[in-house]
């Protein structure tokens, strides 16, 4: 089917953090390549992002930094919208979720679901924080997720294997307000009967074949486990009131309001934007990361079904993650490259960070960013074969020419095959662009700049020159029709470059996409600009300061997680230390001291006999997850009474990088009871 139009989306993304490298290449640049594509097909396209401001993402983050959820939303919305558009990235709005006109459309949306009776209105029983009096919904809540036995999981969420969870599922929950295990109360919510929804969204989903397989996979898996009732609404202050009577304290759950935040945007973009919603002929498309693939590919277009005016996404291109330096991406631990100070140190080399980024884009695995291999990607790829083709083009046409492009006055056989070739680019990039191959299309794009090198390389006008000047006229002028269709294609990857190129070349400003399928876009005569390089080397001094400052987030992290060392002892004489007998034992049973917070009484194996000792480990562990454990123990300790009870040794225990205690455990399984710890 052919589209008159497209409306593209980028995940709105909290906005309680700077953007990093994490988010532009899972999502952002993908998206900015992909409609800067569209834009040069000459195509009509609205290109919305913005930030989510909702969600307890956000009032955590004010909580942690002692100040209001809006203050947070308002410091880093700016930050990040300034920063995304230093960077290139093309939205034509990036908006938010606290405008007046986001509050007012999600709350029609929810009212006209809710009139329209497609909610399932229902009293269950959610967890609530009894010291700090409120409900815990999502991340207010961590455990143990059902499916992967990932310990962190979210309420609403598991990171680790993607599945969407309510907070009732977890094993174990905590909460994050206060740490203490929540109570369950009753209050109602609305909920979306996806279940009943089932069949809709399976056609749906089933006439998308074509999607990435990460996207239909992940999908299908959900289907094939059935989908589960998810409630619209949370007992919560912060996000869009539920606009209806009987829900005070309520407000709509960050996942519903947040994906309407692309319409509300589009709404204050331009008044047409129910062509771009609601007409047949538009293609809705979303890019996002892989932890949002539910969202958007079943709950916000059940959404859409549910209201009945709306289309439906076309395509989800969802990207995998990608790691640094070998190492997850973290906010929290500060590993990270963050844009706004990429900016500043990398002053004016965007398209150094957009080629890196797209070339090693997670498209279909988790990928890793590596600072060696950013200088590796700038220079040998960029410096030694894009801006090496060009400079030598540039210099060699004012050298022999002032600058005027020379007529071509005859082919060689081989130019001809050349030219041939050169045509053939910009279909073969849009191809993959199209598929939502960028690394494959920039890939592309270098072969054209690789095709020029060879052509430079194999004809060596700067030898003909003395014998055959009229050959060399061909040669250069056929080099700089290479240069301008270069131009062309790589606006969409690298911006900042394809303008400084264009300017050099004193290109028509006006070229399109298609015009790089003729290699006359340079006309003998036309007048170019002066040359200056397009990229320079990144030295080693400037990847090991980055390097360096990575290891020195590293260090500062780990320092600020382990409490305060303790300065080491006196010394002890070696007799003094084999005096001590350390054994392996098994915890075979443990139960806790009453009125005690800190106590269990255990029993262990030691291997010589079973004895009791008391140790201050109930903060650390439950009572249930500890049988069974091997312990390395102290047995020759004078027994001691502590709490009535005597306690015939002592538990070898360590503080682990959460400051809790745990035991210096044997890493190795089943090591034998009574074995001598020495
Ligand atoms: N804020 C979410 C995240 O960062 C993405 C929201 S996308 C939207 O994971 F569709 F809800 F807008
Ligand atoms: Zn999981």
């Amino acid at each position: 089917m052919n589209f008159k139009r497209h409306t593209v989306t980028a995940a709105l993304p909290y906005a309680n953090g700077p953007v990093h490298i994490g988010h532009l290449a899972g999502c952002y640049l993908p998206a900015d390549i992909y409609v800067r594509f569209l834009r040069s097909k000459g195509e009509d396209v609205k290109f919305i992002c913005g930030s989510d401001e909702h969600g307890v993402p956000i009032t955590i983050k004010a909580k942690k930094e002692g100040i209001t959820p809006q203050q947070v939303v308002d410091k880093y919305h700016k930050m990040m919208g300034d920063s995304f558009k230093e960077f290139g990235v093309s939205f034509d709005i990036y908006s938010r979720t606290t405008s007046k006109t986001h509050h007012e459309t999600a709350s029609e949306f929810f009212k006209k679901l809710y009139d329209k009776k497609v909610f399932v209105e229902e009293i269950t029983e959610q967890y609530f924080d009894e010291k700090a009096n409120q409900f815990l919904a999502d991340r207010y809540i961590v455990g143990t997720c059902p499916k992967c036995a990932n310990e962190n999981a979210y309420g609403d969420q598991c990171e680790k294997c993607g599945s969407t969870l309510n907070a009732t599922d977890l094993i174990n929950p905590k909460s994050t307000l206060s740490g203490e295990k929540p109570v369950l109360k009753k209050t109602k919510n609305w909920f979306l009967p996806l279940d009943k929804m089932q069949p809709q969204i399976e056609a749906y989903i089933d006439s998308h074949k074509e999607w990435k397989s990460n996207v239909f996979g992940q999908c299908k898996s959900w289907l094939n486990a059935g989908l589960q009732p998810r409630a619209m609404t949370r007992d919560l202050d912060w996000g869009v009131k539920v606009p209806i009577e009987g829900a005070d304290g309520k407000v709509l759950y960050v996942w519903f309001d947040a994906p309407i935040g692309y319409i509300s945007a589009t709404k204050d973009l331009t008044p047409d934007w129910e062509l771009y919603w609601k007409d047949k002929e538009t293609k809705l498309v979303h890019f996002i990361g892989k932890d949002n693939i539910v969202f958007h590919c079943i709950i916000f277009p059940a959404m859409l079904m549910a209201e009945g005016s709306y289309i439906l996404p076309e395509n989800v291109p969802a990207n995998e993650f990608l790691n640094l330096e070998g190492d997850k991406i973290s906010t929290s631990r500060n590993w990270a490259v963050w844009l706004h100070e990429y900016l500043i140190e990398f002053k004016d080399k965007q398209d150094v960070l957009r080629y890196t980024l797209c070339a090693n884009a997670p498209e279909s695995k988790d990928n890793d960013f590596t600072w060696k291999d950013f200088q590796a990607k700038n220079n040998n790829e960029l410096v030694a074969i894009l801006g090496n083709f060009i400079n030598r083009t540039l210099v060699l046409t004012h050298k022999y020419y002032e600058g005027k492009v020379p007529v071509a006055l005859e082919y060689t056989k081989s130019d001809l095959l050349l030219l041939e070739e050169i045509t053939k680019f910009p279909a073969k990039i849009a191809a993959s662009i199209e598929q939502y191959r960028f690394r494959e299309a920039l890939g592309e794009l270098m072969n054209l700049a690789r095709l020029g090198n060879k052509y430079l390389a194999d004809n060596e006008p700067w030898i003909l020159i003395k014998t055959d000047e009229k050959r060399v006229q061909t040669i250069m002028n056929l080099s700089l029709q290479i240069s301008a269709n270069l131009a062309v294609l790589m606006e969409p990857f690298l911006p900042f470059t394809a303008k400084k190129l264009s300017n050099m070349l004193n290109l028509n400003s006006g070229l399109k996409w298609n015009d790089a399928t003729r290699t006359d876009l340079l006309l003998a005569g036309h007048q170019i600009n002066t040359a200056a390089l397009l990229f320079d080397k990144v030295e080693d001094e400037t990847i090991i300061a980055q390097v360096q400052k990575l290891a020195d987030s590293k260090k500062m992290n780990e320092e600020s997680n382990a409490s305060e060392i303790e300065a080491s002892k006196a010394e002890t004489s070696f007799d003094d230390f084999s005096k001590m007998d350390i054994r392996i034992g098994t915890i075979i049973e443990a139960e806790r001291v009453p009125k005690t917070d800190k106590l269990l009484k255990l029993l262990i194996d030691t291997g010589i006999d079973k004895r009791t000792v008391v140790s201050g480990i109930a903060g650390s562990y439950k009572v249930e997850e500890i049988i069974g454990q091997q312990v390395c123990i102290l047995v020759n300790l004078a027994p001691r009474k502590i709490k009535g009870i005597e306690s015939q040794g002592m538990i070898l225990m360590a503080e682990n990088t959460k400051g809790e205690l745990s035991f210096v455990a044997p890493t190795n399984d089943n090591m034998n009871n009574g074995g001598a710890v020495k």
